[in-house]
């Protein structure tokens, strides 16, 4: 079973869950990379924006393709009450190379389930398979953290998709 885990992450957050899924499901890693510029106010400004509007942006080019992996897992944070531009870009550019598609979400307190949505519209009618959401306060628990860590990666694991 081959696993791709590719996020997105301004401050570290959506980072350490990443690291941290990898190292339990030995899997793969890509940093998706918005090649907009998104420094200062105006940066943070145009991001909030960028995100509630669903826009999309510029990101690098990958190394790895989801279509050499049996499941690949998106993390992003919320950007606006919605997912990144970068997240959806990187969705959106190959979503028809996803076998299975997993999303993982890390926000200040936004609940995970419209960002989720607003990953999917740009799946062409696909579904997420499984996804899972911390906000900042669940982050910095220690015990809550990895409980969401693993009921994700035995919700995610247990789908009868390998
Ligand atoms: C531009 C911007 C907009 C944000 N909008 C929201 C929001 O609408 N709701 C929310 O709960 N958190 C919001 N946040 C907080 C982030 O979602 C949260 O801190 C997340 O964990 C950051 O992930 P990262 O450290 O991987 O970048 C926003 C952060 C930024 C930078």
């Amino acid at each position: 079973m081959k696993i791709l885990i590719a996020y997105f992450s301004k401050n570290g957050h959506t980072k350490r869950v990443a690291n941290d899924l990898a190292k339990n499901l030995k899997a793969d890693i890509e940093e998706i990379v918005d090649l907009k510029d998104r420094r200062g106010l105006k940066g943070w400004l145009e991001s909030g924006r960028d995100g509630m509007k669903g826009y999309l942006t510029e990101i690098r080019e990958i190394e790895k393709k989801p279509k050499n992996y049996d499941l690949v897992i998106v993390g992003t944070p919320v950007w606006g009450w919605n997912s990144t531009p970068a997240a959806r870009t990187y969705i959106a550019n190959n979503k028809d190379d996803f076998k299975n598609l997993a999303v993982f979400i890390t926000s200040g307190d936004t609940k995970p389930e419209k960002t989720v949505a607003s990953l999917e519209t740009v799946l062409n009618g696909n579904k997420v398979l499984t996804f899972e959401g911390w906000s900042e306060k669940e982050l910095k628990d220690e015990k809550i953290y990895r409980e969401k860590l693993e009921r994700f990666i035995t919700n995610t694991t247990k789908k009868n998709i390998f």
